[in-house]
């Protein structure tokens, strides 16, 4: 594998530069376009795309179906609000109930993974009148200000709200023994992320999601699945709802749903869904014609293409030949999955790109994510094999 010079890395440009927020660390790389599953740079690099751009590029870049869907939603309608009937809306709307498959049959179309769990825990609170939510360590649900309120270590580090809208309590990852004591009456939700996704692509144990879902019925506080990076295929199941066996009351999720486009979606049981008031939620581009049209074709190609069946082959292929090189062990389900790594995963990740692969790091110090489009051959995988057995332990 040919070695790829990063000597040209790009400085961070001087605050009132290019009038963008400095509020990200950089990675050196301007990317200009992109085919299939590789990123094309400004500087002639090519670029094999294991990350995703967070896990959203499902499909990896330029499906020809997802831009047909595109292009001829744009011609035919390109807004209307949801006040008005639009047929794609419905159409969408059902598509999506269908590939869950598992009585959620309610959806409410937003826009962003925070603003799914923002409206999510809206409604399990106005719903059981309850004034707390139970959530995990380690959890990412976004950053406005119920989703950063459920997000461990936010308060610490960016939350910036005086104050959290309700009263929060974490538990630790796979705890069944502090659920009782968490879970309790004034227990509006519980909200968890089967796979954590920013935590380090770490999976939950089933018996912890199984306690978690028998706890929520006993006490009547909702069980919310924050699947915003694990949900629409990313295990090689539909939800990780599908592939732990436990339904829960609310899915939320977003990224691989558009596939590149913005948009995201709440999953209702009927039970929640029958308790919603005219006025209770609302959006002016949620369930926009365009993000519609793209919901419905990227679930159409998920399924015609097979990738479900992929996702499980390349998922497999990675944990069987890339324990090499600095990687110690594999954690995470699907094209959600965390390399543990000897070194730091920032080396990792960097020594990666170097050789021409973009994978993402965690919060957790030693863990590589591999958020790889659905669409990765074997040969894409053989070549993360061989780049990891090239850095070496
Ligand atoms: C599990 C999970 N929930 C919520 C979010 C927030 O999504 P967004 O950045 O679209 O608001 C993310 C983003 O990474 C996520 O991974």
């Amino acid at each position: 594998m040919s070695l790829i010079s990063t000597t040209n890395i790009i400085p961070m440009p001087r605050f009132g530069d290019d009038h963008l927020a400095h509020v990200y660390a950089m990675l050196p790389l301007e990317v200009v376009d992109a085919q299939g599953v590789y990123l094309n740079t400004n500087d002639g690099r090519r670029i094999l795309d294991m990350y995703g751009g967070h896990a959203v590029a499902a499909l990896g870049y330029g499906h020809p179906r997802w831009v047909e869907a595109l292009t001829k939603q744009a011609k035919a309608l390109a807004f209307q609000t949801n006040v008005v009937h639009v047929d794609i809306r419905r159409r969408a709307a059902t598509r999506l109930a269908q590939f869950c498959g598992l009585d959620l049959d309610t959806v409410f179309f937003v826009n962003s993974g925070a603003e799914a769990n923002e409206n999510a825990l809206k409604l399990a609170l106005k719903s059981t009148k309850a004034g707390k939510v139970v959530a995990v360590e380690g959890s990412f649900h976004g950053r406005t200000a119920a989703a950063g309120a459920v997000t461990w270590g936010a308060q610490k580090k960016w939350y910036g709200f005086p104050r959290t809208p309700f009263e929060v309590e974490f538990i630790p990852r796979g705890d069944i023994a502090a659920i009782e004591g968490a879970v309790k009456d004034d227990t509006a939700a519980v909200i968890v992320e089967p796979i954590q996704g920013v935590g380090g692509a770490i999976d939950m144990p089933k018996e912890f999601l199984q306690a978690l879902r028998h706890r929520c019925s006993e006490i009547g506080s909702l069980l919310i699945f924050d699947e915003v990076q694990c949900g629409v295929g990313r295990t090689g199941f539909p939800f990780a709802a599908n592939m732990y066996g436990v339904t829960p009351d609310i899915i939320t999720t977003a990224k691989a749903l558009g596939a590149g486009f913005p948009v995201s979606a709440v999953l209702l049981a009927n039970h929640v869904a029958m308790e919603l008031k005219m006025d209770d939620l609302g959006t002016t581009f949620g369930g926009g014609p365009m993000a519609c049209a793209i919901v419905e074709a990227v679930l159409d190609i998920i399924e015609d293409e097979n990738l479900l069946d992929n996702v499980q082959k390349r998922s497999a292929q990675i944990r069987e030949t890339c324990l090499v090189g600095p990687v110690t062990g594999t954690q995470g389900a699907g094209l959600l999955l965390g390399l543990k790594t000897s070194r730091p995963a920032k080396e990792v990740h960097a020594e990666l790109l170097k050789r021409g692969i973009l994978t993402g790091t965690s919060g957790d110090p030693n863990v590589i994510r591999i958020l790889a489009p659905f669409v990765i051959q074997r040969e894409h995988v053989e070549m993360l094999r061989d780049a990891l057995k090239d850095i070496g332990a």
